[in-house]
């Protein structure tokens, strides 16, 4: 499974290259607020375009570097699209750019913008991600438009049920792939259990008609969520910092090398002098 990284903070990226274990990077506007802000908080000023040249070459070729637009009408995230495409592309030739796969805020609005710029810039050869993705509805329809990645959002999915039940969680709370079970009955969002059972759905569709769009399983925020959705055969995670190294913990590791460090014998030290 290739590990993208879910983040817009260079370090963060920089240490994720170093681990051998990016093999991409997707942000959003609320990662680059979150990454900026940081900087800013150290008394760093940021370049924005130059900002994003620098993740873009630290990447290089082989690794995608996920942008998003901003607007909410199809023809100006077209030319947002192109904008971004044309800014940042020529660094590595490694730019994706992410477009919601729905961008209405409320029930009546256009829901189909972001359909209609995936398709065009289909036809410019733009490669995009749709995001936003809740429903395998959304991301079968978003690969019919022509995107090259779909992104569901198992987190957020896990927030949803939650949240109806009436729970009281922490984001990054495991919540179990087969779903809650409220009153005998186990609780969906629609037919979706869970943010893992999102990801199953959708990679079993694209999976039924031979679909070639790419699954980025994406709002991930613990480290049984990743191992499930490899588990499901997706091909990509996003996957922020923390996660990664809630990836890494465990309680026997630590005793284990707590142990082999008491345990180093001088005769055997001395083969390293
Ligand atoms: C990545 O493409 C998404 O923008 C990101 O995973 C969203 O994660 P969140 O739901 O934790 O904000």
């Amino acid at each position: 499974m290739k590990i993208y990284i879910d983040s817009a903070d260079i370090e963060e990226i920089k240490k994720a290259k170093e681990y051998g274990i990016c093999d991409g990077v997707t942000t959003n506007p609320s990662l680059i607020k979150i990454a900026i802000e940081k900087l800013k908080a150290k008394g760093q000023g940021v370049e924005m375009e130059q900002y994003i040249k620098m993740m873009c070459e630290l990447l290089g070729k082989n690794r995608p570097i996920n942008l998003e637009v901003i607007s909410l009408k199809a023809e100006e995230m077209v030319k947002e699209a192109e904008t971004l495409f044309k800014k940042f592309n020529s660094v590595a030739n490694n730019v994706v750019i992410k477009i919601p796969v729905c961008t209405a805020k409320q029930e009546g609005e256009d829901y189909f913008e972001g359909l209609k710029a995936i398709s065009a810039l289909k036809k410019k050869d733009i490669p995009t991600n749709a995001t936003l993705v809740m429903t395998p509805e959304q991301a079968l329809l978003a690969s019919k438009a022509g995107a090259d990645y779909v992104s569901p959002f198992a987190g957020r999915i896990d927030d949803l049920i939650r949240k109806n039940m009436g729970i009281n969680f922490n984001k990054n709370d495991y919540f179990p792939a087969e779903g809650l079970i409220s009153e005998g009955k186990i609780v969906s969002d629609n037919g979706i259990v869970s943010g893992v059972d999102l990801l199953k759905k959708v990679k079993q569709i694209f999976d039924n008609y031979g679909i070639k769009t790419k699954i980025i399983a994406a709002s991930l925020r613990n480290a049984r969520q990743v191992r499930e959705v490899a588990e499901i055969g997706i091909e990509i995670a996003t996957v922020p910092f923390d996660v990664l190294v809630d990836m890494m913990k465990h309680i026997k590791t630590f005793e284990g090398i707590l142990k082999f460090s008491e345990d180093v014998l001088p005769e055997y030290k001395k083969l390293f002098e």
